[in-house]
């Protein structure tokens, strides 16, 4: 398989402090679909921002290499914002709403996000419309013409999709798009994604603290812990045979899991914590 992102050893800090990325690995394949899970704080949008050049501001790259079709793109983060530029990843974020210019329709945001690409403005309109169809979006020629707050949150996460598509990303990476909504939304954007593979044949990166959504969506999956990836592995065998106590303890705690226990959440205790750390993976 031809490696289309290829992590080694990255090490990103804020501002001196927090080490928010640590000696990271990871590798996304063309075709393949890779979920980077772990809690809150755990350094996942950290990682996905450094890919797309767009680290928020005080981060910095500390060491390791990111090569995106085996050119670095770490030398200079003008290179990584190149690539995005150029149209060759895509990213959808957690809140759609941010997405999208509030005082513009629907259809004419989706013209612009197409403006490196060549074509008449009718036809890219026509080209937005069918989008939002191949996303799900009922009658969107008439949805073309919506405002962002005149969709539902779950409609705005589609078209959001629809706008990361049009420009034929090779990567296209998606951070968190289901955790703002809620959990029958989340049921269809997971079934969209689904779909959509079927005739995508670019990799994709789904960061999500979530498990059930890499379970449903994902060939691989990297387990991150502060900063440190884990674990990681095809997700039958990680979600069948966990190695790593945290991947153990995450496993416990998705509530998707719970449906045959108690009424109760479990959470990961402080004295467990202790142990992920020191703990490798046999
Ligand atoms: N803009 C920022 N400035 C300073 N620290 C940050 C910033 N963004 C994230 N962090 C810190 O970096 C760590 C990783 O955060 P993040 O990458 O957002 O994790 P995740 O996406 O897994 O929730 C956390 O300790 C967080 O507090
Ligand atoms: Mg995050």
């Amino acid at each position: 398989m031809t490696a289309l992102l290829s992590i080694r050893d990255l090490t990103i800090d804020y501002a001196g402090h927090v080490q928010a990325v640590r000696g990271a690995n990871l590798d996304v394949h063309l075709g393949e679909a890779v979920g980077l899970v772990g809690e809150s704080g755990s350094g996942k949008s950290t990682l996905a921002s450094a890919i797309t050049g767009l680290l928020p501001i005080g981060a910095r790259i500390l060491g390791g290499d990111i090569a995106f079709k085996n050119e670095s793109v770490t030398s200079g983060r003008k290179q990584a914002q190149q690539i995005l530029r150029g149209d060759e990843i895509a990213m959808v974020f957690q809140d759609p709403m941010t997405a999208f210019n509030p005082v513009l329709t629907i259809g004419d945001q989706l013209v612009d996000f197409q403006s490196r690409m060549p074509g008449k403005a009718r036809e890219k309109y026509a080209r937005a419309v069918a989008m939002l169809a191949r996303v799900g979006i009922p009658d969107p020629a008439l949805r073309a013409n919506s405002y962002p707050h005149e969709m539902s949150g779950g409609m705005r996460q589609r078209a959001a999709i629809a706008a990361a598509l049009l420009v034929n990303p090779s990567l296209l990476i998606a951070d968190e798009p289901t955790t703002a909504l809620d959990v029958t939304m989340e049921a269809q954007i997971i079934h969209l994604f689904r779909e959509l593979r079927q005739d995508y044949g670019g990799g994709i990166l789904i960061v999500t603290h979530h498990l059930g959504v890499v379970a449903e969506l994902c060939d691989r999956v990297y387990v991150m812990y502060r900063g440190e990836v884990v674990e990681e592995g095809a997700v039958d065998d990680i979600f069948h045979e966990p190695r790593h106590p945290y991947t153990r303890a995450l496993l416990a705690c998705d509530p998707a899991r719970l449906h045959e226990r108690a009424g109760y959440l479990p959470v990961i205790t402080d004295a467990e914590r202790a142990t992920f750390m020191q703990a490798r993976p046999r």
